[in-house]
């Protein structure tokens, strides 16, 4: 996550020099003023400062853009990060970096995005897994602007033939090279169609190809959705199924894990390319995922404008039959149970009573644990909620974890990649993101703003130094507690190192218990108009 880092630090300090009253009932993010519905019912003057700053962020931050973009980089790039680079190319060439629209026989690649690469060759493709290859036997003649590439190498007259060659690594972190060396490096090669040998198909498809890679960050469940999956959907949906999946770093475990998904995304068995050493043949190769924002799909760079609300409803669907099962296997053991107990006059009272609204603690243990989460419990259910902890880990089923998240009211958490099931709630649920100190940026990127996108309704709870652990550790005007944003400057590894994986969380529940109130009177309220409408 080292990522655009100096850019967000720029943001915060910014932001941090007006900070609202954190023990604000009120208490939004500065961004909530860019989100839909949510924000528009705190309209004080204090707020309306907030909208100055923060259109002057967005002013600077397009100022910013529009240097980096300008023919004199430099300046810009100096001013954010070494890791943030941008493509020399992208803007000589705005039409072909798109790759909308690729001629057969030809490759494109569009390496204007900082994130990621894509690469797409229309044709006669053929992958050649030993050499880490894939080639597209193009044009039959030589034409014009070709002679010039014609290499002087005529050792076996290999090289003679190859009109292009691109390299590229497929895997959505472009900005951080040492996470980029661990993916494999392909060759895509462009060569004569009737010079030389073609090497024949063991496998012909004809469908397109989608190659990617689950290297890099995969085995953390942010990364997972965020450089893996939803950079996959983005890429693929269009296709309606009719797609293959060649996935280079290729483990069992990412395969059974999103097999559900997976299904929902192909028709088609998918392929390990560096374990399948056969050459399959394909129309068409995408290299690479598109990829938009952190855990996000900006609908207006979408075919058919799907957005994060379409993928949730793939997910939905994926799950849908896993589910069914698991539904009807609990509906055996209760009359099972029913027989037994012969008579179960608490079960029918139960039916006729309302239902309470559920609230989901997405629990960690070790660091940014929450030490007195026994005590939310009994405050979250002396309110009225009806509560369940879950600890997913690596290995936890999603379809298990999607069941839980799609019939509850509220989710609970402690900022950190488990959030990721934010993605599993309905829209119009709330999400309570327990926000530790000195990870306000990444709390508010990762998870805050993509579930406002997808119709959450967010409430970020800032701790007080007292609610953390590290006020133990140091003295009170240590610019750790006093000061995050000095410390988070100075670079992920000390944000990393300090912030989250030396925290643990002692809530106020006091303080706590006024955002459970407000969400439980608002999952209270839509419960009513629910039914309401069922009603009507
Ligand atoms: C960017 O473009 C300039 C001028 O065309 C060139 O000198 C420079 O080498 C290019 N940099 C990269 C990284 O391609
Ligand atoms: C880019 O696309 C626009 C409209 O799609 C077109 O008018 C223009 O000629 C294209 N430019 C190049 C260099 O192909
Ligand atoms: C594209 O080219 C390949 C050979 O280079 C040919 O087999 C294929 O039929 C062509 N496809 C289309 C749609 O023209
Ligand atoms: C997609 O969005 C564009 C622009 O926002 C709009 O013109 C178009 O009608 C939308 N298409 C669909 C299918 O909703
Ligand atoms: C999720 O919840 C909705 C609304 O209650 C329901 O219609 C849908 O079938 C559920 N999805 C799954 C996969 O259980
Ligand atoms: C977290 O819990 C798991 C299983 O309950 C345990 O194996 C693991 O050691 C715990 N980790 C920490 C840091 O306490
Ligand atoms: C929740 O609703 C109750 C009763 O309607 C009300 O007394 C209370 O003030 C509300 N609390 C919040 C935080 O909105």
């Amino acid at each position: 996550m080292v990522k655009n880092q100096r850019y967000s630090e720029f943001q915060w300090k910014k932001s941090k020099e007006h900070t609202v009253d954190e023990d604000d009932d009120n208490y939004l993010h500065p961004f909530a003023f860019i989100c839909k519905k949510s924000c528009c019912n705190h309209k004080r003057a204090k707020y309306k400062l907030w909208f100055f700053i923060f259109l002057s962020l967005i002013s600077c931050t397009l100022f910013l853009a529009t240097q980096l973009f300008s023919s004199n980089p430099t300046a810009a790039l100096s001013f954010l990060s070494d890791s943030f680079r941008v493509d020399n190319g992208s803007e000589t060439d705005v039409n072909a970096s798109r790759c909308s629209s690729v001629p057969n026989g030809t490759i494109c690649c569009d390496r204007s995005s900082f994130r990621s690469d894509i690469c797409i060759m229309k044709g006669d493709v053929r992958t050649l897994s030993v050499s880490s290859s894939i080639f597209l036997y193009g044009a039959t003649s030589p034409s014009g602007h070709l002679t010039g590439i014609i290499d002087d190498d005529d050792d076996e007259g290999k090289k003679e033939h190859v009109i292009q060659h691109e390299k590229i690594r497929p895997y959505t972190r472009k900005w951080e090279p040492e996470v980029m060396d661990t993916i494999t490096e392909l060759d895509l090669i462009v060569k004569r169609k009737d010079f030389g040998v073609r090497r024949s198909c063991d496998v012909v498809h004809n469908v397109p190809a989608v190659f990617f890679s689950t290297a890099g960050y995969t085995g953390n469940l942010f990364h997972e959705f965020n450089d893996g999956i939803l950079p996959l959907y983005i890429t693929s949906q269009h296709l309606n199924k009719k797609v293959v999946f060649v996935i280079l770093e290729y483990h069992n475990w990412w395969i059974t894990k999103y097999r559900d998904i997976l299904s929902q995304l192909s028709d088609f068995p998918v392929i390990d390319f560096n374990g399948d050493k056969r050459i399959h043949c394909f129309p068409e190769a995408i290299v690479g995922l598109r990829i938009h924002d952190d855990l996000t799909i900006d609908s207006s760079l979408m075919e058919n404008n799907k957005t994060l609300g379409d993928f949730r409803d793939l997910l939905d669907r994926a799950y849908w039959p896993r589910i069914r099962g698991l539904l009807k296997e609990e509906e055996r053991e209760g009359q099972l149970n029913m027989a037994k107990s012969t008579f179960s006059p608490s079960s029918r009272t139960r039916r006729k009573a309302v239902k309470k609204p559920k609230l989901v603690i997405i629990s960690r243990n070790g660091s940014r644990a929450i030490s007195n989460e026994d005590k939310l419990v009994k405050t979250a259910k002396s309110i009225g909620f009806s509560v369940e902890v879950l600890k997913p880990v690596r290995t936890t089923e999603l379809a298990k974890v999607y069941k839980v998240l799609n019939s509850s009211d509220v989710m609970v958490g402690v900022h950190g990649a488990a959030l990721t099931h934010f993605l599993f709630m309905r829209p119009g649920s709330v999400f309570i993101q327990v926000i530790p100190i000195g990870t306000d940026w990444a709390a508010e990127t990762y998870y805050a703003e993509p579930s406002r996108m997808l119709g959450l309704r967010y409430i970020g709870y800032k701790i007080l130094p007292k609610e953390s652990s590290l006020y133990d550790d140091y003295e009170k005007n240590d610019p750790i507690l006093s000061d995050p944003s000095s410390l988070n400057k100075k670079g992920w590894d000390f944000t990393k190192k300090i912030y989250l994986d030396r925290q643990i969380v002692r809530l106020n529940l006091r303080r706590f218990r006024k955002r459970l109130l407000r969400a439980y009177n608002y999952s209270i309220a839509r419960k009513n108009k629910l039914r309401h409408h069922q009603l009507q």
